[in-house]
C-alpha cells in the first residue's frame, strides 16, 4: 500500500538509506532534518525525486505535518558528534521522541524509534540478549546519548501501554556503509580514511579485539521489517551483524582492498575500550525472519568505493591507486 512516510534524520548516514529505499518502493516520503551531523549532499539525488519533500527542521520542536508512518531517526550517533552538544543530544533524544511520538498518537500511526546498543552501557553480558537490562553509568560523557536513548525507550513503552500507540523499538548495533561520516572517529571510517591517504593505521592494543560491523542494506531491510510487523511486536529488537572480527582482520581487509601501503602502527589500548561487542540477534532472527546477508569484504568494498570518491571530490586524491573491487 502506497504510504506518506516521515523520516526524522533523514539526511544522515542511515536516514538517507532508509528515504532511499522508501522511495524505491513507491511511498512518498517526508524528510526532516536540522542538519546538524546530516548534509544535502546524501540526499542530493533524491532532491528532485516527485515523491521525496525536504523539512528543515529540528525535533525538539512540536511538527504538524500528516503522515502515514514515522520512523524516527534524529540524533547524533558518533560520540565525537553526540559530546558536542550534551544537552541538545539528550534533547534531542528525549523531547524529539515526545514530540514524535505525540505525533503518532494524534494521527493514529505506527512509529519506529532508531534505538542502540549503547543503551546496554558497559555490558557484563556477552553477547546482549534484549532482556539484559545493560550497565549504565548516569552522570558520565557517554550518557547524554546512552541515558536520553534508554528515556526515549522508556516513552515509546509507556505511549505503547497509555495511549495503545503501534510503536516499535530496534537497537542498532554497530553499522557501516556509504554516506557514513569520514572524521567520525569510528573504526571502520578510520581505517579507510587513513588506507586511502596512505596514512598510519592506528590499532589499539594488538588489535585482538573483536568486533562485529553490519552493512547499512541489512540493517535498512530489518528496520522495515520491524515496521511492517503488527501491533503485538513492539521489540526492542537487536539488529545487527553477530560475526565477529578482530580488528587486525578489519585493518588487514582494508588495506588489501584498497592496495594502500599504509602501515598498521599499535598504540596503548585506552582503559574504556571493551574487548567484545557482539549482538544476540535470534529474537530478529525469530520475529523478522532475518539475518544479515552482506559479508564485510564486499560492504567494505562499497563503503571504499564512496569513500574514494568522496576524498578526491573533496580535493585530497587518494594518495594511493585505484580501488582493487
Ligand atoms: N550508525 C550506527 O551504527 C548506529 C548505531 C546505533 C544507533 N544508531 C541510531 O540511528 C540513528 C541514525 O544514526 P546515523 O548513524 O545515521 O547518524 P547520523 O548522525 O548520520 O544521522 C542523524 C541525523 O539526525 C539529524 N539530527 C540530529 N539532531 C537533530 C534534531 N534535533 N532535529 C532534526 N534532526 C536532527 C542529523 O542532522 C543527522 O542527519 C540515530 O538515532 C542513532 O542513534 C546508529
Amino acid at each position: 500500500m502506497h504510504k506518506r512516510i516521515l523520516v526524522t534524520g533523514g539526511a544522515g548516514f542511515l536516514g538517507s538509506h532508509l528515504c532511499e529505499r522508501l522511495l524505491d518502493s513507491g511511498h512518498d516520503v517526508l524528510c526532516v532534518d536540522n542538519f546538524f551531523t546530516g548534509t544535502r549532499r546524501n540526499i542530493s539525488h533524491m532532491l528532485d525525486h516527485k515523491s521525496f519533500e525536504l523539512l528543515r527542521h529540528d525535533v525538539t520542536f512540536p511538527l504538524y505535518v500528516e503522515v502515514d508512518e514515522i520512523y524516527n531517526l534524529a540524533c547524533p550517533a558518533s560520540p565525537i558528534h553526540y559530546q558536542f552538544d550534551p544537552v541538545q543530544t539528550t534533547k534531542t533524544s528525549v523531547i524529539g521522541a515526545i514530540n514524535m511520538l505525540g505525533l503518532a498518537k494524534r494521527l493514529k500511526i505506527k512509529l519506529l524509534q532508531a534505538s542502540t546498543s549503547e543503551v546496554y552501557g558497559d555490558p557484563t553480558v556477552h553477547p546482549q540478549p534484549e532482556e539484559y537490562w545493560g550497565n549504565v553509568n548516569a552522570v558520565g560523557l557517554r550518557s547524554c546519548y546512552d541515558e536520553g536513548k534508554r528515556c526515549a525507550e522508556t516513552l515509546v513503552f509507556d505511549y505503547v501501554r497509555q495511549h495503545k500507540l503501534a510503536a516499535k523499538v530496534v537497537r542498532i548495533f554497530n553499522t557501516y556503509g556509504p554516506r557514513m561520516h569520514p572524521n567520525d572517529g569510528r573504526v571502520v571510517s578510520n581505517f579507510i580514511v587513513q588506507a586511502l591517504e596512505g596514512r598510519d593505521i592506528t590499532l589499539y592494543g594488538d588489535g585482538s579485539q573483536t568486533r562485529s560491523f553490519c552493512y547499512v542494506d541489512d540493517l535498512i531491510e530489518a528496520k522495515i521489517r520491524m515496521m511492517s510487523t503488527g501491533p503485538e511486536v513492539t521489540g526492542p529488537v537487536n539488529i545487527g551483524n553477530p560475526t565477529e572480527f578482530t580488528i587486525r582482520d578489519l585493518a588487514e581487509l582494508v588495506l588489501e582492498i584498497t592496495g594502500s601501503k599504509s602501515r598498521l602502527v599499535f598504540e596503548p589500548l585506552p582503559a574504556d575500550d571493551p574487548k567484545q561487542r557482539q549482538p544476540n540477534i535470534s529474537k530478529a532472527n525469530k520475529v523478522l525472519d532475518w539475518e544479515p546477508k552482506i559479508s564485510l569484504r564486499d560492504g567494505l568494498i562499497k563503503t571504499i568505493a564512496y569513500f574514494d570518491g568522496l576524498l578526491s571530490s573533496a580535493g585530497k586524491t587518494a594518495a594511493i591507486g585505484a580501488i582493487r573491487v
